[in-house]
């Protein structure tokens, strides 16, 4: 029981700040899948989910908080067309499960990204909590799968 509520914990790391009345994503070296260059990634990322929480609790501006918006996507379709590459390179076993994972949270992100130029949506805590959860649950299963292979093929 209580190892099964430490692994819920480590799958759910969001940490909630709730002094600070809002959300904070706080990253965590556990998180680590042991590729620099690929954790450095995932790390960006979450600190874009940070910035965006931030603006959100300080109440910016939408023209603040759009260019926040813009690079995090950038950087996670970015990330996901490296890790396809390595996948390539390797002859990785498991890649196109892998890569309709990548697909599902494309799908996911542009779907809220239309809503949201559309002004249908709006960024919330909630918004991001939903999406920091999914993209973070993805490199803490699915891109731990794949570690050891690129490894064993000498990507750091
Ligand atoms: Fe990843
Ligand atoms: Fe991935």
């Amino acid at each position: 029981m209580l190892k099964q509520f430490k692994a819920l914990l480590v799958m759910v790391y969001i940490n909630i700040d709730v002094a600070g009345g809002s959300m904070a994503l706080i990253w965590n070296e556990t998180f680590n899948i042991g590729i620099k260059s690929i954790d450095q990634q995932h790390k960006e990322i979450n600190e874009y989910f940070s910035k965006l929480n931030e603006a959100i609790s300080n109440k910016k501006s939408k023209e603040q908080i759009d260019p926040i918006i813009t690079r995090l996507i950038e950087c996670m379709i970015t990330h996901f067309h490296i890790e396809e590459t390595y996948f390539d390179l390797i002859k990785y076993k498991d890649a196109s499960e892998h890569i309709k994972e990548h697909g599902d949270l494309r799908i996911k992100v542009a779907s809220f990204y239309n809503s949201y130029t559309k002004g249908k949506s709006v960024i919330s805590f909630e918004i991001l909590e939903y999406y920091s959860t999914l993209l973070l649950n993805h490199f803490k299963s699915h891109d731990l799968k794949y570690a050891p292979f690129l490894i064993q093929n000498g990507i750091k």
